[in-house]
């Protein structure tokens, strides 16, 4: 199959990209869309046997639920149920947060097909804030079901050409919306009835929207662990814990002194702010280094850049391992860790 990109960069070519998404789109093709975290391999959401093509092209496990976008917010109760004794706690978190990077995990209608749920009776519900995602959401008017358009556990796109990277010749196109403003998946919450007037907040993925945008909408405990996954699969959990995974082997450390060279191999620093006072510059003759946030340490600019970096990594030819300066465990930086984490249990297979 021959991929198509189609560009945005004027109005015309903008206008001709989402018409020409909305008709794949609906004759029931995947295709690769741009949204403010990273960019999505999308279809409609209520037509399982395009659904099936995103599974196909990304290689993806049939035990990995997708998330579902939508148009506009009062589609939501097409797509899921709010619990009556948490309508409220939902809809001021709606109203805070959407469009934008929170997922929201629901029990879903029947308009959502199993496929996309991997059987659970739950859906993850978002809307994105890019303005061309936005745009053939609209055009559309459907439910659009959109992972991250990489390979299954790979290192997820936050570029046209990261995409066409991972999924060339696989899908019929991939609308290039420029760099991703947010450079992170969304962050995946889930609500729980408390005895006090806030629920608990169960975030399932850390994200660009951080644990203190949260804290004052309800009670936040932390998952490690992917749950929907583990729930399907819990024969596999091997696989749960990888995830993002360059094939250089990736090494984070908690300290400088944790890491001690060995004669003759090259090594990688992917560095926070690149400054020689975090001490990590100085422990070996880096054969590469490449650094999240120059000079300053601000963590969402860390953010933006890390998966494009760790793509960068990934194709330096004879390192022999990657080794990752670990960032402040906070804001976005939790939503960094994590990733780091996954990274560096997947990486060099
Ligand atoms: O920012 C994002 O969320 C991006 C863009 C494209 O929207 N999408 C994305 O999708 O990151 P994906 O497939 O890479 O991650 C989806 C994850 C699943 O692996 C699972 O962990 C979680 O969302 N998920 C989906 N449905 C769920 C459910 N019903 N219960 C719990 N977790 C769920
Ligand atoms: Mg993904």
């Amino acid at each position: 199959m021959l991929t198509e990109i189609a560009q945005t960069d004027t109005p015309e070519a903008t206008k001709a990209a989402i018409n020409r998404a909305v008709l794949l789109l609906q004759a029931g093709e995947a295709v690769a869309l741009p949204t403010e975290t990273v960019y999505g391999l999308a279809a409609d959401a209520t037509n399982p046997v395009a659904v099936a093509k995103i599974f196909e092209a990304k290689e993806r496990p049939a035990f990995d639920p997708l998330i579902v976008h939508l148009p506009q917010r009062k589609a939501l109760p097409e797509v899921a149920t709010i619990p009556d004794d948490l309508e409220s706690d939902h809809a001021r978190l709606i109203e805070n947060f959407w469009p934008g990077p929170l997922t929201i995990v629901l029990p879903k209608t029947d308009a959502i097909p199993d496929i996309v749920t991997s059987g659970l009776p739950t859906v993850g519900v978002r809307m994105s804030d890019h303005s061309v995602f936005k745009q053939i959401a609209r055009a559309l008017d459907k439910p659009i079901a959109a992972p991250s358009a990489n390979r299954f556990g790979r290192i997820s796109p936050t570029s046209a050409s990261a995409v066409a990277e991972e999924l060339d010749g696989r899908i019929p196109l991939i609308v290039d919306g420029g760099a991703c403003a947010r450079g992170l998946e969304s962050t995946i919450i889930r609500l729980e009835k408390a005895r006090g007037p806030k629920p608990f907040i169960h975030i399932l993925r850390a994200g660009p929207i951080t644990e203190d945008d949260l804290k004052k909408f309800g009670k936040i405990v932390r998952e490690s662990h992917n749950e929907a996954v583990e729930a399907n699969a819990p024969e596999a959990p091997g696989m749960l814990a990888s995830h993002y995974a360059p094939r250089t082997p990736l090494r984070l450390l908690s300290a400088p002194d944790e890491f001690v060279p060995q004669p003759g191999l090259r090594y990688a620093l992917l560095s926070y702010r690149g400054q020689k006072k975090d001490r990590y510059l100085g422990l070996t003759d880096w054969a590469e280094l490449l650094v999240l946030s120059p000079g300053s340490g601000k963590l969402p600019e860390a953010g933006i850049r890390f998966f494009h970096l760790l793509r960068q990594l990934d194709k330096f030819e004879n390192i022999d391992e990657i080794i990752a300066e670990p960032v402040p465990d906070r804001g976005v930086g939790a939503a960094i860790m994590e990733r780091l984490r996954k990274a560096a249990a997947g990486s060099g297979v």
